[in-house]
């Protein structure tokens, strides 16, 4: 990818899962990665695999559902850095809260959009101003599938979250353009981690999962490498021009 060596990128909740993946592929495009999640032992996890292939990672702990610890992890990294280029709102989730309206609770509703949205409004309220002093960056957030055409394994929560996601994403888009900084946004359809692969299984019949499959134009759901290609594609240069924008990698499940 065009324009990605030798810059940074910070990445919340990237010690599993797509996170993971996406730090280690922008460290292979020669990026400077800082990594965060809650979890040590994951973060760990991320830096050993980093190490064996070479790459340059540094992991940070801190707590996405907390601005004080993500604002002081992103300020922690720029001034280690001295510069923040990208910067990836990966941290999120359903929480395993029920997939049903009516047995969703208020604190069901908090923990998910705490994490989703405020997670993000967080991470970005931190790292735009040092975007906008280093003369520009970009900014990629995680919707979903389900934010955009429902989920087939996720509740109304956590929809609403992805799609509040989308829309925090063109605001900020139309108002950090003129400081040279993208705002994009990329909604997954199902991708297989040892999480949601859990959900997938406890949420669907065995039938149910193999006609979603067998409907999915590409006939498969996607894997981690999947989504962390399209990050990069969006952080490097060859998307200069892409804002706003709310991107589908689903296979062609749903279509707009
Ligand atoms: N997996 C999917 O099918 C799928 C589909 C669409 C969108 N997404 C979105 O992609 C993103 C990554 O999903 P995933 O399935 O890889 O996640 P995951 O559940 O596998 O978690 C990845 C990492 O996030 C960390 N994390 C969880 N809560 C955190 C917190 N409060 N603070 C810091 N770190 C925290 C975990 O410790 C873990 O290491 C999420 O925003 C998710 O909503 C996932």
């Amino acid at each position: 990818m065009r324009g990605l060596a030798g810059k940074t990128a910070f990445l919340t909740g990237s010690g599993a899962g797509i996170g993971r993946a996406t730090a280690l592929r922008l460290a292979q495009e020669g990026m400077h990665v800082w990594v965060s999640d809650r979890d040590a032992a994951a973060l760990d996890g991320t830096l050993q695999e980093a190490e064996r292939l070479k790459l340059r990672v540094d992991a940070l702990q801190a707590d996405s559902g907390s601005e004080t610890e993500i604002a002081l992890a992103i300020r922690t990294a720029f001034e280690a850095a001295g510069r923040l280029d990208v910067l990836v709102n990966n941290a999120g989730g359903s929480l395993h809260t029920p997939y049903r309206f009516a047995e969703e609770s208020d604190e069901d509703w908090h923990r998910v959009m705490n994490l989703n949205l405020m997670g993000a409004v967080w991470a970005c309220r931190a790292a735009l101003p040092l975007m906008q002093r280093g003369g520009g960056g970009r900014v990629i957030n995680y919707g979903s599938k389900a934010g955009r055409y429902g989920s087939l394994i996720a509740g109304p929560n956590y929809a609403a979250a992805k799609g509040a996601i989308a829309s925090f994403t063109r605001q900020l888009a139309m108002e950090y353009g003129p400081d040279g900084i993208t705002v994009n946004c990329i909604n997954p359809g199902v991708v297989l981690t040892p999480r949601t692969s859990g959900l997938w299984a406890e949420r669907r019949s065995a039938a149910e999962r193999e006609r979603i499959v067998s409907e999915i134009p590409l006939r498969r759901h996607a894997g981690v490498d999947d989504i962390a290609g399209v990050v990069a594609f969006l952080a490097s240069d060859d998307a200069a021009f892409i804002t706003g924008v709310s991107l589908d990698v689903n296979g062609g499940q749903a279509m707009a």
